[in-house]
């Protein structure tokens, strides 16, 4: 694993973007694997203003959420794909038609969740994929278990997910409980991971991930340890560690 140790949550909004921007000049039929919450924000708006900016064209690109939560759709405010539209496709020339997330709303979620993989493999899984880090360790809603679905599926979320989640929502029951998330195994395929994390609350969970050298399914961010392109970008104080 690489790791990028940045100045504040702005620089490493910069590195991420300028790294993925370098990505996507290599190959305008990228596939990429996007992540939502707090910390991506800035990543996805550089990537954004790029596009206006430095006049490239993401027409031809192809983004897949990580996740969804069930029961909040396309339109929800608080949905993933909402969110990634609202930060990055609509202010860009992203073709929507090549924008993909799973149906919610199926009455087979499970089976949902199968189709999601297949299109990722239509597609040769992902060239790219941008990941936050749960506190706890999770990657896309790969929550701490002794055992981990390789492919996409449906997720419980754990408690401490739910509570760090609410911050976006009016009251804590509003959050859903579940999400269809990219398995581990989906995650691994990419050819490229970025991680990024900023803030004193991660400094724990990036703690761990820099002093952990062996698998640990109670630890879904050890997995990428298996991985041979892996860059972590975290600002400094999300690598200060509380004593
Ligand atoms: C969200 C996702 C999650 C988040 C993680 C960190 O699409 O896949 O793994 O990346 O929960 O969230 P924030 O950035 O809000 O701290």
């Amino acid at each position: 694993m690489e790791w990028i140790v940045t100045k504040d949550y702005k620089s490493m909004s910069d590195t991420a973007a300028d790294m993925i921007v370098e990505e996507i000049k290599k190959n305008q039929h990228l596939c990429i694997a996007l992540p939502t919450g707090g910390t991506p924000i800035g990543t996805l708006e550089n990537l954004a203003a790029a596009y206006n900016e430095r006049n490239l064209d993401y027409s031809k690109l192809r983004c897949f959420n990580i996740d969804e939560y069930v029961s909040l759709g396309k339109d929800h405010e608080q949905g993933y794909y909402y969110f990634l539209n609202n930060h990055l496709y609509s202010k860009t020339n992203i073709d929507l038609s090549k924008t993909y997330v799973p149906d919610v709303f199926a009455k087979d979620l499970e089976f949902e969740a199968e189709l999601y993989e297949g299109m990722i493999q239509e597609n040769g899984y992902f060239n790219l994929i941008l990941l936050g880090i749960g506190e706890d360790g999770h990657i896309g809603f790969n929550e701490p278990s002794i055992v981990h679905e390789a492919i996409c599926h449906v997720a419980d979320l754990d408690n401490s997910t739910i509570d760090a989640n609410a911050r976006f929502f009016e009251n804590k029951t509003e959050v859903p409980k579940q999400a269809i998330t990219l398995g581990i195994g989906t995650i691994l395929k990419a050819k490229k991971i970025i991680l990024i994390a900023n803030g004193k609350k991660k400094s724990d969970v990036i703690k761990k991930l820099a002093i952990t050298n062996e698998i640990d399914p109670k630890f879904p961010a050890s997995f990428l340890l298996t991985h041979p392109d892996v860059t972590i970008i975290c600002d400094k104080e999300a690598v200060s560690c509380k004593e």
